[in-house]
């Protein structure tokens, strides 16, 4: 799905949301960026690049930078980009790494499309080195007034509608929407994050909860 959308997967992301995914991403970087993370940085589903490359703006050179990703027509976009990054194709589930050997994982709305997150937590838990961070923005099943009536009343009646006008895939944007109310809430993730042994650093909602922010560190 993500291959077949892959050449209007930025043009969208940015118009659906309104150009906010880009504000999202910057304050998740900035935000890490006052925890003094270590230098080796993987961009799990990482798609077309844009984390990766808003981390590199924002915190700097790296070590060792990787975007690994399922699809390789998103990896694809990526490398038209030139970020200063080596994109490989993976399984965010079963990850080609040993253990410890990156002190950041970042998750850009991949979370939710994992067929089961909490093999998603533990993998990047497995990856990361003691003390390392998760951060994580992606889009919970909805449970305030703001966010529930945004994801059930108005999002149904545009987002299908303009994904399919732009990509020519109507399937995959009314897929965006069910994954998002069949997504966990962010309580629940947060348990479970906390249950395979992360701290929750940070927990902030982008926009009255369209979105969330959340930094997770791997114990010490
Ligand atoms: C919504 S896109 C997010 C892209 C990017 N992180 C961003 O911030 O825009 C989700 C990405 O997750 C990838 N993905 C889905 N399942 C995956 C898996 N099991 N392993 C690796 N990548 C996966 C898809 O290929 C897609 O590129």
């Amino acid at each position: 799905m993500f291959d077949d959308i892959s050449l209007r997967y930025d043009f969208l992301n940015h118009t659906l949301s309104c150009f906010r995914d880009i504000s999202w991403r910057n304050s998740c970087c900035k935000e890490l960026k006052q925890l003094n993370p270590g230098k080796r940085v993987l961009d799990l589903c990482g798609g077309t690049g844009d984390f990766i490359n808003t981390y590199h703006k924002h915190i700097g050179q790296t070590e060792k930078s990787i975007l690994g990703d399922f699809s390789f027509g998103m990896l694809s976009c990526a490398k038209k980009k030139n970020i200063q990054t080596t994109p490989i194709q993976l399984d965010a589930m079963k990850m080609p790494f040993g253990e410890n050997i990156f002190d950041v994982v970042l998750n850009g709305f991949g979370m939710r499309n994992l067929p089961d997150t909490e093999i998603g937590l533990k993998e990047a838990y497995r990856v990361l080195s003691p003390g390392g961070f998760l951060v994580v923005l992606d889009f919970f099943s909805p449970r305030n007034k703001f966010n529930t009536f945004f994801y059930k009343r108005l999002a149904p009646l545009f987002i299908p509608f303009l994904g399919a006008f732009f990509s020519k895939k109507r399937s995959a944007y009314e897929y965006l929407l069910s994954s998002i109310q069949n997504f966990l809430t962010v309580k629940n993730f947060l348990d479970l994050a906390e249950n395979n042994g992360f701290k929750v650093v940070l927990e902030k909602p982008c926009d009255f909860g369209i979105a969330y922010r959340i930094i997770l560190q791997k114990e010490l």
